[in-house]
């Protein structure tokens, strides 16, 4: 009788990042014990994950990594461990471009170099969000290449910063073309999930945008009404407060903030691009979203603001992470630098020589902004003689029962 091999080895491309290095530290450390090689372009990325060193911000990573780099996990930039993989997973990042639209171009130019290289037989698992329908043209250039790997495409859909606890957590969409793929994928993610979807691949990709659209839209409806009740003078939070205390219909109403980061606005454009620019809802949502900071300056601007000095306390895009990927935060300070305004910016997890310390932003501002919740400013007393824009209610002054806890977590 033949015995099946065990599918042990296994290669994230992209594993140094946001996504891939979670995924290989809970694969290396699961039950099945894989052994996994993360390979990245990113020289110091695996210089830092084979010292045993987080590249980022992520709960209760760095004690996993150090407790498996080195036995069953390394990073490398060698691309030969790909001929061993009974399994690649690629997380490589899927931008849009500077006119918005998604660019495939890049992630079939890898996965042409990653099926060069894979063994017969190998599955190979597409966790990037992707642009509908790109599954199936993976699918298709990977057969007419006569290349005899499975495919098959499995969304990651963690928080970052909440990875570890989320991978084991939450029931893993699978989808494939082919049953052997749909098969070996599932026995994958089960090794990891307490269940998995399984999707068509479509659909697949659809869900993955849909979820992130869906949280980018709920964000720009409390936006768009943040807006328009400061327009009349009118404080959102007491009308928040009002609307959603012991209503369950409005358990879904976010908080105000500044909703961005590397994924929700990327995935609303790409669903966008995909209905051939007719989602009206996704379009406005950013033109809300990112409008934020403008409708911040025109406050201020209003108030006046020559020669006074502004403070943005939290660069990263939001709460408790160091992840500046397109930041609001830095679209505040760019408008207000456009008008000549100086600007103090200030973070305790994003290194930069030119943020100053907490409390000197403080004390030299006039005015302050809060730019991500951070929970270790819940503490902080701003003194009542500044002006504070706090548009999470962070530090409920008002109405609002809402601790700085509660307020992080409704938001992005
Ligand atoms: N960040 C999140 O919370 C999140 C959640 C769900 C899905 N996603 C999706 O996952 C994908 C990756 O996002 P991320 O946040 O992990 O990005 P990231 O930039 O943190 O990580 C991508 C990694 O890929 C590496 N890389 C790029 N090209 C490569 C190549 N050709 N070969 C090997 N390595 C390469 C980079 O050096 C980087 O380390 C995107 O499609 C994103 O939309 C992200």
């Amino acid at each position: 009788m033949v015995v099946p091999k065990p599918n042990r080895n296994v290669v994230v491309v992209g594993g140094c990042g946001h996504v891939g290095l979670p995924l290989g530290l809970v694969l290396a450390s699961s039950p099945a014990r894989y052994q996994v090689a993360l390979l990245d372009i990113d020289t110091d990325k695996v210089a830092l994950v084979n010292q045993g060193t987080m590249p980022f911000l992520e709960v209760g990573a760095e004690e996993l990594l150090r407790r498996v780099i080195g036995t069953n996990l390394r990073a490398t930039q060698d691309e030969s461990c790909l001929r061993d993989a009974d399994i690649v997973i690629t997380v490589v990042g899927t931008p849009v471009d500077k006119h918005l639209n998604p660019t495939a171009h890049a992630l079939h130019k890898s996965i042409d170099r990653l099926t060069d290289l894979m063994q017969d037989d190998a599955l190979l698992v597409l966790r990037s969000t992707v642009y509908p329908g790109s599954t199936k043209l993976v699918y298709e250039r990977v057969r007419s290449r006569g290349c005899r790997v499975h495919v098959a495409f499995c969304p990651e859909r963690i928080a970052e910063g909440k990875a570890l606890e989320e991978l084991v957590k939450l029931p893993q969409i699978v989808a494939a073309f082919e049953p052997e793929a749909m098969r070996r994928a599932s026995a994958l993610f089960l090794q990891l999930a307490p269940s998995v979807i399984e999707l068509t691949p479509l659909e697949a990709e659809l869900a993955k945008l849909f979820a992130n659209s869906w949280r980018y839209l709920n964000f720009a409806v409390s936006n768009q009404f943040y807006m328009l009740a400061e327009s009349c003078g009118v404080d959102f939070y007491r009308i928040y407060d009002a609307v959603t205390r012991d209503y369950p219909r409005m358990r879904s109403f976010a908080r105000a903030g500044f909703a961005a980061g590397p994924c929700l606005l990327k995935d609303t454009l790409q669903l966008s691009s995909f209905s051939s620019n007719n989602f009206f809802l996704g379009h406005a949502a950013m033109l809300v979203n990112e409008g934020l900071p403008n409708f911040i300056m025109s406050q201020l601007r209003a108030e006046g603001l020559r020669g006074r000095t502004v403070a943005i306390l939290g660069m990263a895009f939001k709460a408790d992470s160091d992840d500046i990927r397109d930041s609001l935060s830095y679209k505040m300070r760019k408008l207000l630098e456009a008008e000549g305004v100086d600007v103090l910016c200030t973070d305790p997890y994003v290194a930069d020589a030119s943020f100053v310390e907490l409390d000197d932003a403080v004390s030299r501002a006039d005015i302050i902004i809060l730019g991500a919740p951070h929970g270790r400013y819940a503490a902080l007393r701003i003194p009542p003689q500044k002006r504070l824009v706090d548009v999470w209610n962070f530090w409920p002054s008002r109405i609002s029962a809402a601790t700085p806890e509660q307020a992080i977590a409704t938001t992005n």
